[in-house]
């Protein structure tokens, strides 16, 4: 019997641009996806628990990628997560993580990253990889995608106080990856700038965590929302979440991930008070600290 696990994630800013090459800020939560596998000689790859879609074909794909490349055909597991399917806080990947871990517990870490995005491309096509690289090594991390991938740990002066509003629908990543791809495409002259500019934010972001600047990571959190938000990646709920937040004093406050759905973050000194003002309005949170 092996125990594999694995955090869920959020990205402080820089999501979508890091499809394009450009740098994410990426940090990984307090709670996650935790897989608990008996090995076995016959039967295959099953598996139970109530927080995975049954019948979603990509978990079934995934499990057969995850039997392939980790050597063990045969197993039962017991999948338990605290993750919401499709919200936005990285539950496909902390489910691949926690799967390789569970079954071949002496796997390197770089292993494990890179089979879990052999995982993430069944889910989400051609994804940038920050999800899989945060759920792999914990923490805080600067990220940016490449042959390899650049994953750096930063470590924030200050403790982050952060509260997570769940929009309560769940959306495809892929989707709306294409869409601001095909912005890009067909408008270059307008969209290229966004893209740099998000990234930009995020390298900067790198800089006010390891500065302790909350306010100045703050503003640079209501300007990605507002880029993102511009190229139609929020929904109403989010905007709700977001105006919520920044009513009670947050910050700052955005959409998380790939947008139109999932979850919205906010940063504050005072969690307790966002984190009421978003559940006064009818949705789920969080409260985390970084
Ligand atoms: O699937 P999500 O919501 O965690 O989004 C991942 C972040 C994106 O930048 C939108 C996609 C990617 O591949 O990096």
């Amino acid at each position: 019997m092996g125990t594999g696990s694995a955090p869920g994630k959020i990205i402080l800013l820089g999501e979508h641009a890091v499809v394009f090459g450009e740098t994410a800020l990426a940090a990984a939560l307090p709670f996650g996806v935790t897989v608990d596998a008996e090995l076995r000689s016959s039967g295959g790859m099953r598996w139970s628990g109530d927080e995975v879609p049954r019948g979603d074909a990509r978990v079934e794909a995934s499990l057969a990628l995850l039997a392939r490349e980790t050597g063990v055909a045969h197993a039962e597991l017991k999948v338990s997560s605290a993750l919401p399917v499709g919200g936005g806080l990285g539950s496909s990947a902390a489910f691949a993580v926690a799967v390789c871990r569970a079954l071949r517990p002496d796997l390197v870490e770089a292993e494990v990253n890179r089979i879990s995005l052999l995982s993430e491309q069944l889910f989400h096509g051609t994804p940038s990889g920050v999800d899989n690289a945060v759920c792999t090594s914990g923490g805080i991390i600067r990220f940016r995608r490449g042959e390899p991938a650049v994953v750096e740990r930063v470590s924030s002066s200050r403790p982050l106080h952060i509260v997570i509003g769940l929009t309560g629908r769940s959306r495809q990543t892929s989707t709306n990856v294409l869409s601001l791809r095909q912005r890009v495409a067909d408008e270059p002259s307008r969209w290229r700038p966004v893209v740099e500019r998000l990234g930009a934010l995020a390298e900067g972001g790198v800089d006010d965590l390891r500065r302790g600047a909350l306010v100045s990571l703050g503003a640079r959190m209501d300007e990605a929302h507002a880029l993102l938000s511009s190229a139609s990646l929020s929904s109403p709920e989010l905007e709700q979440i977001v105006f919520a937040a920044k009513s009670a004093g947050a910050l700052g406050a955005k959409l998380t991930g790939a947008g139109g759905g999932g979850a919205a973050i906010a940063l504050s000194e005072e969690p307790e008070k966002v984190a009421h003002a978003i559940s006064a309005r009818g949705f789920d949170v969080r409260v985390v600290e970084l």
